[in-house]
């Protein structure tokens, strides 16, 4: 596995591979590696000759400094995980690589990012937006891979790629979690072992009240029912807790279309997200 952290390295490369006629598969990350992102390399693995992880901590996402601050840096570990799994090349964007001084250009997205992470987060769609164009324009990429873990994002991305005429095919994959359903995520460590054991709560309630909603029960029922479970379990805060419809993330008052259960809700201080489909298509 190669290490690159200049773009234009990254180009002579990949226009090396494209005259060899090999298909380019990427799967953008932040770091602080789980099996979810994982699995997605395994996918871009078995679909795509050559496979490019990027690892960039994108202060344009961060609506919060102190977040920024927090998220974890474990460079090392994370490309000790990507070897064995025949990762051509793990990209380290330098920062000036990414926004050089003078950057000015901003993606932006309306519709499926307003409501729920796009309200709690103001400008965070934003730096998904701009980034995520930004690495699949710099790999070249025939196809990026993205977590179900963060719907919205991946709708967000999905629309960027159309709109913008991006040759890249967006592939969405579903959710790693636990064993004990919490869905896996780098936010997760920082719980502390209470906590930890209150979280897949999350998961359980979700399931739960997307079976109600599923069999015919009333939609604002369902998520009170849920809502009053979140917090009897612990959780402190809950951003948000709604059925939008799938893929379009329009709001829904009653189930009579595919759709899909989010929620965000703080638990000992970390924000915790999860979603699951409701009568799926
Ligand atoms: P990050 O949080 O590192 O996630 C990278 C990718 O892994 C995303 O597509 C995310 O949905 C996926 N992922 C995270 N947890 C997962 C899980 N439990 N199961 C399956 N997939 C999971 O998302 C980002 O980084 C950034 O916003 C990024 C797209 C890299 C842009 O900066």
């Amino acid at each position: 596995m190669q290490i690159i952290r200049r773009k234009a390295e990254l180009r002579d490369l990949t226009r090396s591979w494209r005259q060899s006629g090999k298909t380019i598969g990427v799967v953008p990350t932040m770091g602080a590696l789980h099996a979810g992102h994982l699995s997605l390399v395994e996918a871009a693995r078995a679909r795509c000759a050559r496979v490019i992880v990027t690892l960039f901590v994108n202060p344009r996402q961060f609506n919060n400094p102190e977040d920024l601050a927090k998220y974890p840096r474990t460079e090392e570990s994370d490309a000790a995980k990507l070897a064995p799994l025949d990762v051509d090349v793990l990209y380290l964007p330098e920062p000036e690589e990414i926004y050089p001084e003078g950057f000015a250009t901003t993606v932006s997205v309306t519709g499926v990012s307003d409501g729920l992470c796009g309200a709690t987060r103001p400008g965070h769609f934003d730096g998904v937006a701009t980034v995520v164009t930004k690495l699949l324009l710099q790999t070249d990429a025939d196809t990026a891979f993205f977590g179900e873990k963060d719907y919205q994002q991946l709708q967000v991305v999905k629309r960027v790629a159309a709109d913008l005429d991006l040759k890249t095919e967006i592939v969405g994959l579903p959710t790693i979690r636990e064993e004990d359903g919490l869905a896996m995520s780098s936010r997760n460590l920082r719980l502390c072992s209470e906590a930890r054991e209150t979280a897949p709560v999350i998961g359980r309630v979700l399931t739960s009240a997307a079976n109600v909603i599923a069999r015919g029960g009333d939609l604002s029922l369902a998520l009170e029912t849920a809502r009053q479970a979140l917090l009897a379990a612990g959780f402190t805060d809950i951003d948000y807790l709604e059925v939008r419809s799938d893929p379009d993330l329009a709001p829904m008052a009653k189930a009579d279309r595919p759709g899909r259960l989010f929620v965000a809700a703080w638990l000992d201080g970390a924000r915790l997200i999860d979603n699951v489909p409701v009568l799926p298509p």
